[in-house]
């Protein structure tokens, strides 16, 4: 089997909250195309793991590498956290965050202003330029909500849309950056069944349609192991084990972390 290039690499890294070690020396990676599932009870330290990653906490110690448009292996400490989606690294958030008195698409159109070419200022002139690149995202944006299904409901308001829709308007929102790798937290979360499959569905397609690599934070195992290559298991912030879905679930040391609790 070809060997994938590696495009997130966390080596050693921890994180603290005052006297709470929330990650601990956690080292992990993701290859190319990938899709890997990132698990452990409540407080086991996920989101912050992701909160490091996109550099919205700086504090970490240890390194955080990906490899940008270029191929190059870049630190991610080097940027700043409203310059990573530039990098092509998108994330969504385990509570959905989207501008609720905005339209299904205007919530994608502002999401992809650091993708324009032109300037603020030809914006405000209202510049051909800037209009044909308006154009040209409007025109990306449909066919991204004709993707995911939704381009029927584009004018409506996000107020009052089920939850359902609102992950998929999230999930919208990242292909508008055209990612390299899409880190969602618990895309499951509140999703029926039904829902639930379509989403597994979905993220296939996303890595085939739009070439990305995906790295999810779920509780619902069945997804995790239905819709993972590999999935890294930890618990207090710790490493338990990195392995296919069907080995993560034979593991001892993950088996263990998930007694007794309700997951
Ligand atoms: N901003 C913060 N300040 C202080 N402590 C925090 C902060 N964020 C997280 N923690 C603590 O760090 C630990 C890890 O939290 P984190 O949210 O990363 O867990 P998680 O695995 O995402 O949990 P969940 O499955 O419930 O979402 C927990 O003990 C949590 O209380
Ligand atoms: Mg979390």
């Amino acid at each position: 089997m070809e060997s994938k290039k590696t495009i997130l690499e966390l080596n050693k890294v921890s994180m603290h909250f005052g006297g709470l070690t929330a990650v601990d020396e956690l080292s992990l990676d993701v290859k190319e195309g990938e899709i890997v599932g990132l698990i452990g009870p409540n407080g086991a330290g996920k989101t912050t793991v992701f909160n490091c990653v996109t550099q919205f906490y700086k504090e970490y110690t240890g390194d955080i590498y990906f490899q940008n448009h270029d191929g190059d292996q870049v630190d991610l400490r080097d940027y700043k956290v409203t310059d990573i989606a530039k990098l092509g690294l998108i994330r969504t958030f385990q509570n959905v965050e989207l501008v609720k008195d905005l339209s299904i698409l205007d919530n994608l159109l502002i999401g992809a202003h650091h993708h324009y070419e032109t300037g603020i200022i030809q914006h405000i002139l209202h510049t051909k330029k800037a209009r044909s690149e308006e154009k040209r995202m409007k025109e990306k944006a449909y066919e991204i909500l004709k993707f995911l299904k939704i381009y029927e409901i584009k004018d409506f308001y996000v107020a009052g849309q089920p939850y359902g829709i609102l992950k998929k308007i999230e999930i919208a929102r990242t292909l508008m950056s055209d990612p390299k790798l899409i880190i969602l937290d618990e895309p499951a979360a509140g999703l029926n069944d039904q829902e639930t499959d379509e989403l597994e569905t979905l993220i296939h397609q996303i890595r085939e349609n739009y070439h990305t690599t995906i790295l999810l934070i779920e509780h619902d195992m069945g997804f995790v192991m239905n819709i993972c290559d590999r999935v890294c298991a930890i618990n207090f912030g710790k490493f338990l084990a990195m392995d296919i879905p069907k080995n993560i679930q034979k593991n001892p040391s993950v088996q263990e972390a998930y007694l007794g609790k309700d997951e």
